[in-house]
């Protein structure tokens, strides 16, 4: 279990189960950040294969990578003296898998007690890769952008028991009409041996088309009301993005989520070790780590971010007080906003 608390902010974290508890000066505050982010998405490189249509990363299989010594680098920088490292990694790219010292990078994060998670398109993954990494990562998730995706992932989880494996499932104008269908069971099926199906608000950029983007009179109103009752097999959850429309339909306790961590408790750093408040940050508010130190920019360069989006949006509605509002980099992706 990691245990911190730095001034008004505490926090605990099970390596095990992934929960985490955040709290400020008491239970019922919420602290303003975490001076040590809690979680660091990190682009190994912009490599990829698979070409989707969708992928707001424009990876190609030609796209840059960061060395394995530059994934040292920011995890040297990610640790401070005075009060240890982030809890957790999310890698992603590009492809991971085709990534030549992915193995290494597993290693080399288990050994510095960091929990390693990864998100993949699927297509690399065989038993003998499950076998290299059973028992050092926390979880890993399998793309998908329609039902017919997620039956393609199925036969390529042989070998994975005791690996706690998610879809990623992008929720557009096209898949949202099937999404309604897998939260109310319709699709179980293809659900055995799947942790979580987490939905992903579809982002209008690099491939990602602004046409897709979820708007209010695709299948919203249907969505939120399964997800109320969800009669799906596996456990269900949502990018940060989807908070604002969460709470505001009020399809789940306002109490029990969170508003968007980009920049205040997570931290985006891509291929060319560019740190921004979040990976749709297109780089906007990044700085290099080959230029600061990555407290320098965490502590104070972001802080203008901070700063800068505290909750300014003007629908005075239930949830406003503990909302952050629209994305600030993709607004129309909020579909209150859009209203
Ligand atoms: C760019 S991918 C890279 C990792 C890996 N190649 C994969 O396919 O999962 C990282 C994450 O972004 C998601 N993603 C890709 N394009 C997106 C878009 N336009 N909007 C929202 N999420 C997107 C993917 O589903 C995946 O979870």
């Amino acid at each position: 279990m990691l245990t911190r608390h730095i001034g008004d902010y505490h926090f605990l974290a099970d390596a095990e189960t992934g929960m985490t508890f955040r709290w400020g000066k008491t239970f019922d505050d919420n602290p303003s950040f975490a001076p040590v982010p809690e979680l660091a998405d990190i682009s190994i490189s912009n490599r990829c294969s698979k070409g989707c249509s969708f992928c707001y990363k424009d990876s190609t299989p030609e796209g840059h990578a960061m060395t394995y010594d530059e994934y040292c680098q920011v995890l040297d920088s990610l640790y401070s003296p005075d009060n240890g490292t982030v809890f957790q990694v999310a890698i992603g790219g590009g492809e991971p898998l085709e990534h030549p010292d992915f193995f290494r990078i597993v290693d080399e994060t288990a050994k510095r007690g960091i929990v390693l998670n990864f998100t993949t398109n699927g297509g690399l993954l065989t038993p003998d890769v499950f076998a290299k990494i059973k028992g050092k990562i926390g979880a890993m998730a399998i793309s998908a952008s329609s039902i017919e995706e997620m039956e393609l992932a199925k036969p390529v989880l042989k070998g994975s028991d005791g690996i706690k494996v998610n879809i990623h499932y992008i929720l557009s104008s096209d898949s949202i009409s099937e999404a309604v269908g897998l939260v109310k069971g319709e699709y179980n099926d293809i659900l055995n041996g799947i942790n979580a199906v987490v939905f992903l608000t579809y982002k209008p950029a690099g491939r990602g088309k602004e046409s897709q983007v979820l708007k209010n009179e695709d299948d919203i109103d249907a969505f939120m009301k399964a997800i109320v009752i969800s009669k799906c097999s596996c456990k269900i959850g949502f990018d940060a993005c989807f908070v604002p429309m969460l709470m505001q339909r009020q399809a789940v306790r306002k109490e029990m989520v969170d508003t968007c961590e980009g920049g205040f408790f997570s931290v985006y750093i891509d291929e060319y070790m560019n740190v921004s408040p979040c990976s749709f940050s297109g780089g906007k508010d990044a700085y290099s780590l080959k230029d600061y130190d990555f407290y320098d920019i965490w502590l104070h360069k972001l802080q203008d971010y901070r700063d800068r989006v505290k909750n300014g949006c003007k629908r005075m509605c239930a949830v406003h007080d503990l909302c952050r509002g629209a994305c600030p980099y993709y607004p129309q992706i909020t579909s209150c906003y859009q209203r």
